[in-house]
């Protein structure tokens, strides 16, 4: 077994394979004790307001990876906080590596050493895209918005999934997961390397894209030599860091979104498309770009620094058009989400790059500042809003525009993110054999008529 501290001992290393299996045996049977013993049980009074205001707080999307609480989301029953004491580090790297925290979501316990390694260079073997993909992707043209060209490479690479191929062969249910976790494998690093030739094909002319990958890397390495960022050390530090804090939780719209796809057997790469889709919303992911064109708008309106009384004016005459603030307020985390912590600790603890314009970096200075300043203000002019909170998604996405990132290509790095933590579950949905989702739809006359 794996000490906590992530330490090498003398126990063998695990295949991602054999560490699922080895988990595999205690889960089913719970699923089964479940099923059997409390399909009777009450979980939970759904009410009409409930119903009305989007399903709200209903316990009934069964997650196996991670949980959401309004504190925060609890990893296999750990905080944020207890998982980046115990998960281990990239070479090199202060921040959790992602591909711990994959293995931890798929297995549960955390990865030794020699584990993480064996498993990144697996990842890393698997890093290049079909050659189908690629020439699809280098076929797109620049004028396509990022998120748009990854959701149309997804869908393409949906003929090389493997999952799909099993099942065109009859593979018994039972072994679907292994299928699912290939894919799943696959996309890890894939989903990165295809975005950054998005980048490249859009913003570099081209600039990269084969640039040879470090087998001996992890993700985030790889991802930054196809970005034409190899060596920049604080660029893969960012990245390290986002992706590991915004992998998971099952209670948001994209990986929602996917549970609800891949419940009837839609293929990895689609389901992944799915949830890209879901993710543009600016309610939810969308919220990214949106905060920074807002924050942009305000700034030229009012200056880089501006005074906490304009600020306050500029978001009264956002809500009296009726408009959100976006980057504030959460639909589930009603206090300070936990995630917020460890972004700003990176931020206090570099500079703005010194590859920062002028405009990148008051931008993340603006948004520093407004994160302190505006909560109050909503408490007092949107009283009905639960929690006035700034959310994570204004914060890092001004990181990474601080970054040298194009606004129009921030989310795809999330969509690589939620991406990597959503496939963990989707190999679990097929390793429960969970059914496909099938809620009923009631009208209002409906539910009037039960009044
Ligand atoms: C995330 C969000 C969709 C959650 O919505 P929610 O669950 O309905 O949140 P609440 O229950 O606190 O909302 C209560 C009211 O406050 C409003 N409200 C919530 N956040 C608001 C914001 N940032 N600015 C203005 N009004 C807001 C809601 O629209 C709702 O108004 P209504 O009663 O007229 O429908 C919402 O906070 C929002 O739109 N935020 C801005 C967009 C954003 O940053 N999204 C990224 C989320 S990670």
């Amino acid at each position: 077994m794996a000490t906590t501290s992530g330490h090498i001992t003398s126990q063998p290393v695990r295949t991602i394979f054999e560490a699922i299996e080895a988990r595999l045996p205690s889960r089913l049977e719970l699923f089964s004790r479940l099923a059997k013993q409390y399909s009777d049980v009450t979980l939970h009074n759904m009410t009409v307001g409930q119903v009305l205001g989007g399903m709200r707080g209903l316990p009934c999307v069964l997650w196996e990876v991670s949980g959401t609480e309004k504190a925060g989301i609890r990893y296999h029953g750990k905080s944020l906080k207890e998982l980046l004491e115990i998960l281990p580090r990239w070479r090199g790297s202060e921040q959790i590596s992602p591909e711990a925290m994959i293995w931890y979501l798929y297995t549960g316990t955390v990865p030794t050493r020699t584990e993480l390694e064996v498993f990144a260079a697996d990842l890393a073997r698997r890093a290049e895209p079909p050659v189908e993909v690629e020439e699809f992707c280098d076929s797109l043209s620049p004028d396509i918005a990022s998120a748009t060209q990854l959701m149309m490479c997804l869908s393409v690479w949906g003929n090389h999934s493997k999952f799909s191929a099993a099942l065109v062969q009859g593979a018994p249910r039972a072994e679907l997961w292994r299928h699912a976790l290939e894919d799943a494998l696959d996309s890890h690093s894939c989903t990165s390397v295809i975005s950054a030739r998005i980048y490249a094909n859009k913003y570099r002319d081209g600039r990269d894209r084969t640039t040879p990958l470090n087998p001996q890397g992890d993700i985030a390495e790889n991802f930054a030599i196809r970005m034409g960022r190899a060596g920049d050390h604080d660029f893969t530090e960012l990245i390290r860091m986002y992706w590991s804090l915004h992998m998971d939780h099952g209670a948001n719209v994209s990986a929602h979104t996917m549970r609800l796809s891949s419940s009837a057997w839609t293929d990895p790469y689609l389901t992944l498309a799915s949830g890209l889709i879901a993710g543009t919303g600016i309610l939810h992911a969308g919220a990214i770009s949106q905060a920074l064109r807002y924050n942009q708008a305000m700034a030229a309106a009012l200056g880089p620094e501006p005074s906490a009384q304009a600020v306050e004016a500029y978001i009264c005459r956002t809500l009296e058009k009726g408009l959100v603030v976006p980057g504030y307020g959460h639909a589930l985390l009603r206090d300070v989400d936990p995630r917020l912590e460890p972004i700003t600790r990176f931020i206090n603890s570099r500079p703005v790059p010194a590859s920062a314009s002028g405009e990148q970096g008051h931008m993340l200075r603006l948004i520093g500042r407004n994160s302190t300043i505006v909560p109050e203000i909503l408490r007092r002019r949107v009283p009905r809003m639960k929690s006035t909170a700034p959310n994570v998604d204004s914060l890092s996405g001004c990181l990474m525009y601080a970054h040298g990132l194009e606004i129009d290509f921030i989310l795809l790095v999330m969509g690589c993110s939620r991406g990597m933590g959503f496939m963990t579950q989707y190999v679990w949905d097929r390793a429960l054999g969970l059914a496909i989702e099938r809620p009923l739809s009631i009208t209002m006359d409906q539910i009037m008529a039960k009044m």
